[in-house]
């Protein structure tokens, strides 16, 4: 018998949605039955372009017109609470981009929302699944260093990211709490939970509210450290954008991410180079291309464990975690402290 596809609409149809959209066409196990966009130009547009069922300016009158297995929430994190509660109302599946919501409290209450009404939640949390980033990831599962004690995971760049989304430049927090949490969680990925960390912030680029810059230091639960280093007022040729550049030690060996995707393994006292650069679909573009398929594989993941019937990956709960560490990240800079973050 034919499996019958997923039925899912996207809330939210600008700047980083057309990825969602472009790669849930790749996915032949769901169906785009519905947009959604309060600004009805962008709603319509999309339903266009992507063919999907209806266009709608209003979640609510979405939801009560149509039968969903699940939503995909692309707007940005103020409005993620109200959506989530919305969607589980209707027994809507939920995916929420990252960050989570702007307060902690509301983060709490999006997931228990979820848990209480029996659903799914996964958090849009793309970077661990970009393929250069699997790639270290699966090198450190196959033990080729052995046990990880030393990672250094840096983000250095001086792209104008506000030209795409202007919201940006006036975020009282803005790189930790926008780009740290995405480097934050893939050292968690890696090295497992914090037990502490500090952290300091700076604000370099005067036209801007938040601090751009971050380094935090963690010492992990199995006493290992990671330094993180974010920054959004790097001038240097060439641009890096948006390369994650990663250093991993264990007792065996080095796992380095280097520029332009150079994947480099030092293991017992040998050494092997690759490109890890993903072989990125027809609709992404460059530079971006490493973050667009990291969309797709999210979803994959998605559907996959949804088949499955296992929890996704980054799950609300698994995000939690995340988003203590961005949370003690700023507690840490303001106060200058070491600071221990929620851990369940
Ligand atoms: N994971 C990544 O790599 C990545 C990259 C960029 C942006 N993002 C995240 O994606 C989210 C969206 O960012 P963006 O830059 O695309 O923002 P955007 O402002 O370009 O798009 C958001 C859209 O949502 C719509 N919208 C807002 N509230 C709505 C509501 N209640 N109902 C229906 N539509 C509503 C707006 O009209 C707008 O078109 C943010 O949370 C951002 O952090 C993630």
């Amino acid at each position: 018998m034919a499996q019958t596809k997923l039925r899912m609409a996207v809330i939210g149809c600008g700047f980083f949605a057309q990825n969602h959209l472009n790669a849930w066409g790749m996915i032949p196990e769901v169906e785009l039955v519905a947009v959604c966009d309060r600004d009805p130009e962008k709603a319509e547009a999309a339903r266009a372009r992507f063919h999907a069922g209806r266009a709608y300016t209003g979640a609510e009158a979405m939801f009560q017109a149509e039968r969903l297995d699940f939503v995909d929430i692309v707007t940005t994190m103020e409005t993620h609470r109200p959506l989530v509660a919305l969607a589980a109302q209707h027994g809507v599946h939920v995916i929420v981009q990252k960050p989570l919501a702007p307060s902690w409290e509301d983060c709490v209450a999006i997931v228990e929302t979820c848990r209480v009404a029996g659903l799914r939640l996964m958090v849009h949390e793309n970077f661990r699944f970009q393929t250069p980033i699997l790639a270290v990831r699966k090198a450190v599962a196959e033990g080729r260093i052995g046990t990880p004690h030393f990672a250094q995971l840096s983000f250095r760049s001086g792209y104008d990211v506000y030209a795409g989304q202007p919201y940006l430049a006036t975020e009282k927090r803005f790189i930790l709490i926008d780009l740290g949490i995405h480097i934050l969680d893939v050292c968690r990925a890696i090295m497992g939970e914090a037990r502490t960390l500090y952290s300091v912030t700076q604000r370099i680029n005067p036209a801007i509210v938040g601090e751009d810059v971050a380094t935090t230091v963690i010492r992990h639960e199995n006493g290992g450290t990671s330094i993180v280093d974010c920054s959004y007022s790097s001038q240097r040729l060439p641009e890096l954008f948006p390369q994650t550049i990663l250093r991993i030690e264990g007792e065996r060996g080095t796992i380095e991410l280097l520029e332009d995707y150079c994947l480099r393994i030092t293991s017992n006292g040998a050494v092997e180079e690759r490109s890890a650069e993903p072989d990125a679909p027809s609709w992404t573009a460059k530079p971006w291309h490493v973050v667009q398929e990291s969309v797709l594989n999210l979803q994959r993941q998605w559907v996959s464990a949804w088949l499955d019937g296992t929890e996704p990956e980054t799950s609300g709960a698994d995000n939690l975690l995340t988003y203590s560490l961005v949370m003690a990240a700023y507690e840490s800079a303001e106060r200058n402290a070491v600071v221990v973050p929620w851990r369940g």
